[in-house]
């Protein structure tokens, strides 16, 4: 098992909310990730793109090794770049406690989560909107987490995409019906609106970027709104 231990997935102490910093005031991040903290965050989710895999490009390692000072929340990367596999050694290196990989970036997928496992963190695999969740069907056993795109990847603020809602049901029966510690965690578009519905459909982690960073009644009472809405929604499909 990874650093965050197998309890931290199985999605048996309620559902997690990652604070995406991709929506910060980058100038004053330090203070960010300090409101984020103290506001509730369970994760800090850092979402690195490389203009290859998405149009955008973001943070390296040496942001992350900035982050991993600044906090003592668990850091989970997101690599949207292509050839995951060469820069997973740096990204652990920085202070990454959950590392995810795409699935349409990574050739040999079940190599690269096995060589992150190797590493002593947290393997997650990633599907765009698009992609089928049978594309991670063989590779379930290998995860501590399958990190579903409710946006197309590349920048926060978009339109969640409600057709992945019966992806995201697809895989809490396959992880329920094979009895696996794998956290569903969904990305993009989401806030106090668009969360029962993903909390309903079986998601154990819920990352927000501007929900949390561009909310007018600051980060705190943003986290405490979101979670809420989770909690309720978690309450209603019987305590997931
Ligand atoms: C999108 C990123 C997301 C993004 C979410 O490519 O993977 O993590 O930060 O942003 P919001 O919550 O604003 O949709
Ligand atoms: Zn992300």
């Amino acid at each position: 098992m990874s650093r965050l231990g197998r309890d931290f997935f199985t999605g048996s102490s309620g559902v997690r909310i990652a604070a995406s910093i991709l929506a910060a005031d980058l100038s004053r991040l330090g203070e960010e990730l300090k409101a984020v903290e103290e506001g509730g965050a369970d994760l800090i989710h850092i979402d690195v793109m490389d203009g290859r895999f998405v149009p955008n490009l973001t943070f390296g390692p040496v942001v992350v090794e900035a982050i991993r000072r600044s906090t003592r929340l668990p850091l989970d990367v997101h690599l949207m770049i292509v050839e995951p596999e060469r820069h997973l050694e740096s990204f652990v290196r920085a202070g990454a406690d959950m590392i995810s990989v795409h699935v349409e970036a990574s050739l040999h997928l079940h190599r690269t989560l096995r060589a992150i496992r190797a590493l002593g963190v947290s393997p997650c695999v990633a599907l765009n909107p698009a992609t089928p969740p049978q594309m991670v069907e063989w590779v379930l056993e290998e995860v501590d987490g399958v990190l579903v795109m409710t946006v197309n990847p590349g920048f926060s603020g978009q339109e969640f995409i409600p057709q992945v809602l019966p992806k995201i049901r697809w895989l809490q029966e396959q992880i329920a019906s094979r009895g696996l510690p794998v956290a569903i965690e969904v990305d993009g578009g989401l806030n106090d609106s668009t969360i029962p519905a993903v909390v309903e459909a079986g998601a154990t982690i819920v990352v927000a970027a501007s929900a949390i960073f561009g909310s007018p009644h600051g980060p705190a009472r943003a986290i405490s709104r979101l979670r809420e809405a989770a909690l309720m929604a978690a309450r209603k499909e019987g305590g997931r």
